[in-house]
C-alpha cells in the first residue's frame, strides 16, 4: 500500500519493521483531536488563499463526515488498511471520499506539528475530566467525615500516637492532597494552551497562515515561540506524567492509612464485605486488595514518569521518532490513575467508622503534651514543663497507669503548679478544642473546612 510518505522509495518497507513503527494501535485515540486539527488547518488555508474555496469545503465536508462516523462508531477507526498512524488514517478516510481535494490538506504542515497538536487537544478534554474524578475522590472522603461525626482518634507522627484529632481532621488532610492534584492539573492545562501549527516539520511553514486566528478557532490562548521547539517538545508530557504520579502517590498513602486502619490491630474502621476479598485458604481473611492494588500501581505511572524522562534526556533538538513513545505512558498513566481514583472514591464510600475504638485509642500518653502546655499555662517554661511531664510518663510507663489515674497527690509529687482543674485539662475533647489555628483538629475550625472543602466541591466539575 501507499504510505504518506511512499514517493522516496523504489521499494515497500519490511512488514514487520512498518508493523514496529506504527503507532495507529494507540494513537487512534487522538482521533478526534486530529480531524479537529485537520478541520482548523484547511479552514486556516482556505483563509490564507491556499486553497481554493471549492477545495476547503470539500475537505470540511469530507473532515466532518469521518468525524461523524468515528464518533459515533469508535470501530470505524479500525486497522483493516494498514495504516501508519491516525493522521495516515485520516486523511487516506478523506481522499476516499473527496479524492483530490483531499490530497491538499497536508500543505505546509507537518506529522511533527499534528501530533504535538493533537495530543494539547486530546490534554484539553480529558484533564477535565480526570479533575472531575479526583473532586468524587475527594466528595467520597468528605461523606466519610460526615459518617464519623465528632469521633476522635489518634493522629500518628512515626506511626506512634502523637495527638489526638478530629476522624475528620484526618480525612480532610488526605483531601487537601487531592487538592492540590487538581491544581497542579491546572497547571498543565496552563502549559498545553499553545497552538504549536505554523511550525511545519521543524523551520515553520512557507504558507501565510493566520495561526492567531487558527489560536482562536481551537481554543489555545498562546501561539509557540519556536518551531523548532514545537517540533521536539514534549515537556508538557512529563508535566502530565508528574501530576499522575503525583496523583497516583497521594492515593497510594490514602490506600496505606485504610488498609492499617481496617485492619485487625487497628479496627478504626470497616471495610465493607463488597470492597474485600477473602482466602482460598484462611477461611477468617478479609482482604483490602482494591487498596493494595491503588497502592501498587502507584509504581507503574511513577515508572513512566521515569522512564519518559529518561527518553526525552538525549534526544537531538527537532522531532525524533523516540517522542512517538509519549502516547502509550501518557494513556496507561490517566487510565491507571482514573481507574484508581475510582476505587478509592468506592471503598471509601463503604468504609464504616468505629468511634468506640478511635475514641479509647485517642485517650492516654498521647495528652502528654496537654499535660505540658497546662504547666506553661502555669507559668513554668516550656522545655522545664517537657522535662516534668517527661519523667511523669517514664513512671506511669513502669506502672502500667495513665495520666487519667492519678490522684492529686500523684500530680503533684511532680509539680506543685498541679490542681484539681488538671483533670479536665488533661482530656481528648480537652486537647482539639484547645487548639487555636485554622489549620488544627480544633472543632469549629474543622467545621470551617469542612463547609469550605463542600463549597470547593461544589464548584468542581462532575466527572
Ligand atoms: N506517530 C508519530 C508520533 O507519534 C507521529 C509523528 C510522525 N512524524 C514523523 N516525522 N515520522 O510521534
Amino acid at each position: 500500500m501507499a504510505h504518506l510518505w511512499s514517493g522516496r522509495f523504489a521499494g515497500d518497507p519490511d512488514a514487520e519493521l512498518f508493523a514496529f513503527g506504527s503507532s495507529f494501535r494507540f494513537d487512534r485515540r487522538l482521533f478526534e483531536d486530529d480531524v479537529r486539527g485537520s478541520l482548523a488547518w484547511a479552514a486556516g488555508l482556505g483563509r490564507a488563499g491556499v486553497l481554493s474555496a471549492a477545495d476547503a469545503s470539500a475537505i470540511d465536508g469530507g473532515l466532518r463526515e469521518i468525524l461523524e462516523r468515528g464518533t459515533a462508531d469508535p470501530a470505524f477507526v479500525n486497522d483493516t488498511h494498514g495504516d501508519e498512524d491516525v493522521h495516515a488514517f485520516v486523511e487516506r478516510e478523506l481522499i476516499a471520499r473527496i479524492g483530490d481535494a483531499g490530497r491538499r490538506l497536508h500543505t505546509g504542515r507537518s506529522r511533527n506539528e499534528q501530533v504535538a497538536v493533537d495530543l494539547r487537544l486530546y490534554l484539553k478534554r480529558r484533564v477535565p475530566l480526570l479533575q472531575g474524578e479526583i473532586a468524587a475522590a475527594a466528595a467520597s472522603l468528605i461523606e466519610l467525615a460526615d459518617r464519623a461525626g465528632d469521633a476522635l482518634m489518634p493522629s500518628y507522627t512515626h506511626l506512634r500516637r502523637a495527638q489526638p484529632v478530629l476522624v475528620a481532621h484526618f480525612l480532610l488532610s488526605h483531601v487537601a492532597s487531592l487538592r492540590r492534584d487538581v491544581d497542579r492539573l491546572n497547571a498543565v492545562l496552563d502549559e498545553i494552551d499553545e497552538l504549536p501549527l505554523g511550525s511545519g516539520a521543524i523551520a515553520g511553514t512557507a504558507y501565510p497562515i493566520d495561526v492567531r486566528a487558527l489560536a482562536d478557532a481551537l481554543g489555545f490562548t498562546r501561539v509557540a515561540r519556536n518551531s523548532m521547539d514545537v517540533s521536539g517538545d514534549r515537556d508538557f508530557v512529563a508535566s502530565f506524567l508528574h501530576a499522575a504520579s503525583l496523583g497516583m502517590v497521594h492515593l497510594s498513602r490514602i490506600a496505606e492509612d485504610f488498609i492499617l486502619f481496617t485492619s485487625e490491630e487497628f479496627g478504626y474502621f470497616d471495610l465493607a464485605d463488597s470492597a474485600a476479598t477473602g482466602s482460598s485458604l484462611m477461611p477468617q481473611k478479609k482482604n483490602p486488595d482494591p487498596l493494595e492494588l491503588v497502592r501498587g500501581k502507584s509504581g507503574r505511572v511513577i515508572g513512566h514518569l521515569a522512564g519518559w524522562l529518561v527518553t526525552m534526556k538525549g534526544l537531538p533538538a527537532g522531532y525524533n521518532k523516540d517522542l512517538q513513545e509519549d502516547k502509550e505512558a501518557l494513556f496507561d498513566a490517566e487510565d491507571t490513575w482514573i481507574g484508581c481514583l475510582r476505587a478509592s472514591a468506592s471503598v471509601i464510600g463503604g468504609l464504616r467508622p468505629n468511634p468506640a475504638v478511635t475514641g479509647r485509642a485517642a485517650s492516654g500518653l498521647l495528652l502528654a503534651t496537654d499535660v505540658a502546655d497546662y504547666l506553661v499555662a502555669k507559668g513554668l517554661p516550656f522545655r522545664d514543663a517537657h522535662e516534668v511531664v517527661g519523667a511523669l510518663v517514664r513512671r506511669l510507663l513502669a506502672e502500667q497507669r495513665s495520666f487519667d489515674d492519678l490522684t492529686l497527690d500523684d500530680w503533684r509529687q511532680h509539680s506543685p503548679l498541679f490542681a484539681e482543674d488538671v483533670r479536665q485539662a488533661v482530656t481528648p475533647l480537652a486537647s482539639i478544642s484547645k487548639k487555636r489555628t485554622p489549620q488544627s483538629t480544633a472543632p469549629d475550625a474543622v467545621a470551617a473546612a469542612l463547609s469550605e472543602t463542600r463549597e470547593w466541591l461544589r464548584a468542581q466539575r462532575s466527572p
